[in-house]
């Protein structure tokens, strides 16, 4: 029950539904309780004037009574049907209210859990897989919706029917009330034993169907590899093996499941037959009348429901409490992404990095080895190596998606750490090494996060960044243009046209300090020869990182750097290196053939 609290903020937000949720509650259920004394009424009524009736007989005056005995009796069909309806008013605000509370809550709760996923910093999404992230916000939250809901509902349902029924029961006979009640536990705790297995058994269901779903997924995107492969009976078998598993769980719970109707109903008859039995013994003694034992009946019937509920709501209880347990434990992580001191980003200099070291987890193999380096304000520094020399590590480090382990990235001298992240994100433009496009148009994805209050000309500048990017022209050549959508819903691009709108993505923010991680890697020459132009007039009084493995994206640069395991092996201008004979000069040799051999 403890992690059920952190939902109490949420409950006193929304009280207002709880206590009219309540007093509807209780309205139905007095309703519901009228009827069954107006049948009481008209039993005993049928049985008193049978007896006068049948003493009538042979007298016309019975016909006459005959008229009125049914006219009273459609009068009382008529209040019960009445009662009935209001009832059946009172429960659907009950619904109204308790539900769409709940609903509220989901919908606070949900946005709780995902204003913290954007807080939560890199590592955290390194430390939990994604399915994991997304039941969360899905399948739990609608588990404590369960709770927050419908629970809360069929108890306050339980406690106001039991104490209305069993307080009119006592008022007729105690001992004659206690019979009737005997069944009713049993019915709780077996409801909620039968649950307890449905419950563990439709989890295990929901983690095949899970694994089931995560397999055709991947079958549809990884088809041109099975087609290629020609894997498609492989793939078959193994669906049939997943199916099948699934299959099994089904049968499993199929088999619980339908022990319930019957055992409820067991129960049920098993107290309606206490009922006539112990009824019928006490009327005989004179103690109660039948139509005490008919409103009795209809009081059981109406316990039912809630006593099944009691079971019912237990084990929801419980789901819940394990869902907000684990909600919790990421609402409550503390590692939140550190937004850094509270000053403005400012740069007048350099960047320096100190002597700065870095792995990716503790006590892991060091990533970055001693870097030492530094950008002065409106020059372009680049990083050439190997792959996995640890190139886009540095800039990871400089966009502070990670922090150092040991040393420090300066700014004007100044840890790049004592600048607000948020201002110092605004002034920097990153395009990663592997792109990554939202399912939605061209122009969004390029604008992303700039809006037209903002900037009235976006527009134009849109179109000026994607001319830089070389990628205008593609552009302009799909029938919709700009408005293209892509992704899932809209066409595929080629990986060197998702490159160039990255691109423009970083260009249109116009910063002042710009990062590019191997973002030409799948263009062509020509186009990069083109887009490397542009860049003349892009770095233009910008702060430029250019990381590449082409020596062709980074011979421009003010200085150049070649990086090997982590550590910087060469560094000068491109003239400089060549002039030196050491990696550098080997590495443009052989890419100089490559491109030789290719044209
Ligand atoms: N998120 C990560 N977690 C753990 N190790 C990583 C991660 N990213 C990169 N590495 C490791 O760090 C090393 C450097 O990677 P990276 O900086 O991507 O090199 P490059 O960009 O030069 O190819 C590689 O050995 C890689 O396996
Ligand atoms: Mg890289």
């Amino acid at each position: 029950m403890k992690p059920l609290r952190h939902l109490t903020k949420y409950f006193r937000k929304y009280q207002a539904y709880l206590w009219w949720g309540f007093l509807f509650v209780t309205l139905s259920n007095l309703f519901g309780i009228f009827p069954a004394q107006a049948v009481r009424v008209a039993f005993d009524m049928v049985q008193d004037n049978m007896v006068l009736y049948k003493c009538l007989n042979g007298f016309t005056i019975q016909e006459d009574m005959y008229d009125i005995f049914i006219g009273v009796l459609f009068f009382f069909a008529i209040i019960i049907l009445g009662f009935n309806l209001i009832k059946g008013v009172f429960m659907y605000f009950m619904r109204q209210t308790l539900v769409v509370m709940s609903r509220h809550i989901e919908f606070d709760l949900k946005n709780e859990i995902f204003t913290k996923y954007q807080e939560l910093p890199l590592a955290f999404y390194r430390r939990n897989n994604t399915g994991d992230l997304m039941a969360r916000i899905s399948e739990d939250v609608s588990r404590v919706r369960m709770y927050s809901g419908p629970a809360i509902m069929y108890s306050m349902n339980l406690i106001t029917t039991a104490i209305l029924i069993i307080w009119m029961m006592l008022s007729v006979n105690a001992v004659f009330t206690f019979y009737v009640l005997i069944p009713l536990p049993f019915l709780s705790v077996s409801i909620y034993y039968v649950n307890s297995i449905i419950n563990k058994r439709s989890d295990s269901i929901q983690s095949q169907l899970s694994s089931l779903t995560t397999f055709v997924q991947e079958s549809f995107s990884g088809i041109r590899v099975i087609k290629a492969y020609g894997a498609e009976h492989v793939m078959l078998r193994d669906f049939d093996g997943e199916s099948e598993k699934y299959k099994q769980r089904n049968m499993l719970l199929a088999k619980v499941d339908s022990l319930f109707f019957p055992l409820m109903m067991l129960l049920i008859g098993l107290s309606t037959l206490i009922t006539v039995y112990a009824g019928g013994m006490a009327v005989i003694k004179g103690s109660i009348s039948m139509g005490n034992i008919a409103e009795f009946i209809i009081y059981v019937n109406m316990l039912t429901w809630p006593f099944t509920a009691l079971g019912w709501v237990t084990s929801i209880v419980q789901r819940a409490s394990a869902s907000q347990r684990r909600i919790n434990e990421f609402l409550q992580e503390k590692e939140s992404a550190d937004a850094g001191g509270a000053k403005t980003f400012e740069f007048r200099r350099e960047i320096a990095f100190k002597d700065v070291k870095f792995s990716y987890s503790k006590n892991g193999r060091l990533v970055a080895n001693g870097l030492d380096f530094t950008l002065k304000k409106g020059q372009t520094l680049a990083i050439i190596g190997p792959t996995g020399s640890g190139k886009s590590t540095v800039a990871s480090l400089l966009t502070r998606l990670y922090g150092v382990s040991s040393g420090a990235i300066l700014i004007d001298g100044e840890n790049i750490d004592a600048f607000s992240l948020y201002s110092y994100r605004q002034h920097i433009a990153f395009v990663p090494q592997d792109v990554f496009l939202f399912s939605d148009t061209i122009f969004n994805n390029i604008a992303f996060g700039l809006s037209h209050e903002k900037i009235p000309d976006i527009d134009l500048k849109v179109k000026e960044a994607a001319r830089m990017a070389a990628v205008h022209t593609t552009i302009e050549d799909f029938t919709k243009g700009y408005q293209t959508e892509i992704g899932e819903r809209g066409i595929s691009l080629s990986g060197g046209q998702k490159q160039r709108i990255s691109l423009a993505r970083a260009l249109v923010r116009d910063p002042e300090i710009l990062i590019l991680d191997d973002c030409l890697s799948a263009i062509d020459t020509v186009t990069e020869s083109q887009i490397l132009s542009n860049f003349k007039t892009v770095f233009n009084g910008r702060t430029v990182l250019i990381i590449s493995h082409r020596v062709s994206a980074v011979q421009g640069a003010d200085q150049i750097l070649m990086m090997e395991d982590g550590a910087i092996v060469e560094r000068g201008t491109h003239a400089e290196l060549m002039a030196g004979k050491g990696a550098y000069a080997a590495l443009y040799q052989k890419q100089l053939k490559e491109e030789g051999r290719k044209s």
